[in-house]
């Protein structure tokens, strides 16, 4: 992949903007696209272009990446009136980067197919900071001589590019990932609630949990958060809720039992109800302590 290639980048959120800022320091010919327009501006003011549809960013664009938020926005943005299809040039690639289920990133792909371009799914592991730092973990899925082709794109976003197998497969890693960290957060939040209503104080659980086995920088990353009651977002509940509904609705294709996985989805769905979908997953502690106390 040259440096001269036209990437068109669709999705200027927490995510997509610093990706898609490292693509433009790689030195790659980017233009971007973002619904919101005013999320746009730091990148024209830096000269690059700034397209007012995804279908004109399509017609000028040898690869199309998207970074948003769900399945809706993914159809909106391709198969939606002046989205990517009727400004697809032939042979082009899209690459969805945004977690959507697996369905959906196969209905993507055949429309995609259908315009004679091709198609690659590539969700991210990391968060907001490895997004700037340019250390995501790459998970990708699709054509492997494609993703190949692509590895100099994604080493402008991640320091890691796994390849999970064929299309669907890189979301199913995805998933299998945050099913963990949605359960990792949940239970976290839940002992640091259990031993502070003990009369622990917080400081000496966290140090307990960080000095024995069950030692993990998600730990000490969200339990520092919690301690300072800092809640701006990184990855939001909406999106954990996103996930885990992702999660059980394929699990339940496959008739996987997943116990745990349906508590902490009640737990995150209780998060988002009290009014919390925007900040932070770390927030979900807020439930506990709310009918806790
Ligand atoms: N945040 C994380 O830590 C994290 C980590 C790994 C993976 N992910 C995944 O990465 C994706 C993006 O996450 P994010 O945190 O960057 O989300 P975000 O900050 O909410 O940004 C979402 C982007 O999608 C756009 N969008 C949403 N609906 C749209 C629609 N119908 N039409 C056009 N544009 C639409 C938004 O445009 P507007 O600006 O106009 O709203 C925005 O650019 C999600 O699938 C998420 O699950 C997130």
């Amino acid at each position: 992949m040259e440096t001269t290639t036209k990437i068109g980048f669709i999705g200027l959120g927490t995510m997509g903007k610093p990706m898609a800022w490292n693509l433009h320091q790689a030195g790659f010919d980017l233009g971007v696209y973002n619904r919101t327009r005013k999320k746009a501006k730091s990148f024209k003011s830096e000269g690059v272009k700034v397209y007012g549809s995804p279908k004109k960013l399509a017609k000028a664009s040898d690869v199309i990446i998207m970074m948003v938020t769900d399945s809706d926005a993914l159809v909106d943005l391709l198969m939606g009136a002046k989205g990517i299809l009727s400004g697809l040039q032939r042979d082009a690639i899209v690459i969805n980067m945004s977690t959507v289920s697996r369905e959906s990133n196969l209905e993507a792909a055949d429309a995609v197919q259908l315009e004679k371009a091709r198609f690659v799914e590539a969700p991210v592991s990391g968060t907001k900071k490895p997004a700037e730092d340019g250390t995501l973990t790459v998970l990708a899925g699709g054509d492997k001589n494609l993703v190949d082709e692509l590895d100099p794109l994604f080493r402008a976003m991640g320091d890691t590019v796994l390849y999970c197998g064929e299309l669907g497969q890189a979301t199913n890693m995805k998933l299998t990932i945050n099913l963990l960290l949605g359960g990792m957060m949940q239970v976290f939040a839940e002992a640091l609630v259990f031993g502070q209503k003990q009369g622990l104080d917080i400081d000496g659980i966290l140090e307990n949990i960080s000095s024995g086995p069950l030692q993990s920088p998600l730990f000490e990353i969200k339990g520092q958060l919690i301690k300072e009651r800092n809640f701006e977002k990184n990855f939001p509940v909406d999106l954990l809720l996103k996930d885990l509904n992702l999660v059980l609705d394929a699990a339940q294709q496959k008739q996987v039992f997943l116990p745990a996985v349906s508590a902490v989805r009640e737990a995150v769905n209780g998060t988002q109800s009290l009014g919390h979908g925007d900040e932070d997953m770390a927030a979900v502690v807020k439930l506990l302590e709310k009918v806790s106390s």
